[in-house]
């Protein structure tokens, strides 16, 4: 989910070695672009169409840092529906976090023990009233076995879509949203003694995954 590459960039400028996955074509190109310029790094960056749901291509407990950033919901869509399997397409939140699991897996497999996975979300707003997505996801990494480590709030002004939604929020009464969540994961150990952190993990999470 690596958008237009903002990571990847990061990635080249702190010369750390970086793999970004994007189910959208235009995403990849987008990312490709703007890792397009002069910098002296050893460190290397690449990015590939492909699917969270799906990560095939990387093998268990490989990778070292996980750092991603879904659609929330389809506030933004992507692809306007074009794409099978962007996530963007998606109304329902229930549904929405049956497909995010599925990532949460591989995210989980691919891995290393003992490193993180992080993950920037949103809420949104349906009818009117606050859907709290972010808690969502939340609950889905605490049940696929992941230790919650982190969450920071970043606060957000001025973004393009706030001017869209100030009419509404004056019309219907409501607050705009004006932060994310920045919840950062830690994959346990291989059986590590998780007393210790039971109360940032959902006990019988871990139980299922971690033998
Ligand atoms: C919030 S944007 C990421 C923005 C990114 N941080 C940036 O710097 O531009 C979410 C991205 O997730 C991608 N996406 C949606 N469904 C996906 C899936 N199943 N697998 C991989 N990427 C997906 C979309 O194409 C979109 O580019």
């Amino acid at each position: 989910m690596a958008g237009s590459g903002t990571t990847l960039v990061e990635c080249k400028l702190l010369h750390r070695n970086g793999i970004g996955i994007d189910i959208n074509p235009n995403a990849v190109q987008l990312s490709k672009k703007a890792l397009n310029f002069e910098f002296e790094t050893p460190s290397n960056q690449e990015v590939y169409q492909g699917d969270v749901r799906n990560l095939s291509q990387f093998a268990d407990n490989s990778i070292d840092l996980i750092c991603t950033h879904p659609p929330y919901l389809n506030l933004v869509t992507y692809s306007n529906g074009k794409i099978e399997g962007d996530l963007s397409n998606i109304t329902s939140p229930q549904k929405f976090c049956d497909e995010i699991e599925l990532g949460i897996n591989e995210m989980f497999r691919v891995l290393k023990p003992d490193h993180f996975c992080a993950i920037l979300i949103g809420d949104t707003r349906k009818a009117q009233h606050y859907v709290p997505l972010s808690h969502f996801v939340l609950q889905k990494f605490l049940q696929n076995a992941f230790i919650l480590k982190e969450e920071i709030i970043k606060g957000q002004h001025n973004c393009t879509f706030s001017k869209r939604w100030l009419t509404r929020a004056k019309e219907y009464k409501f607050y705009l949203i004006m932060h994310e969540h920045l919840f950062v994961f830690r994959k346990p150990r291989t059986r590590e003694n998780l007393s210790r952190v039971r109360w940032s993990m959902i006990p019988e999470g871990a139980d299922s995954v971690v033998k």
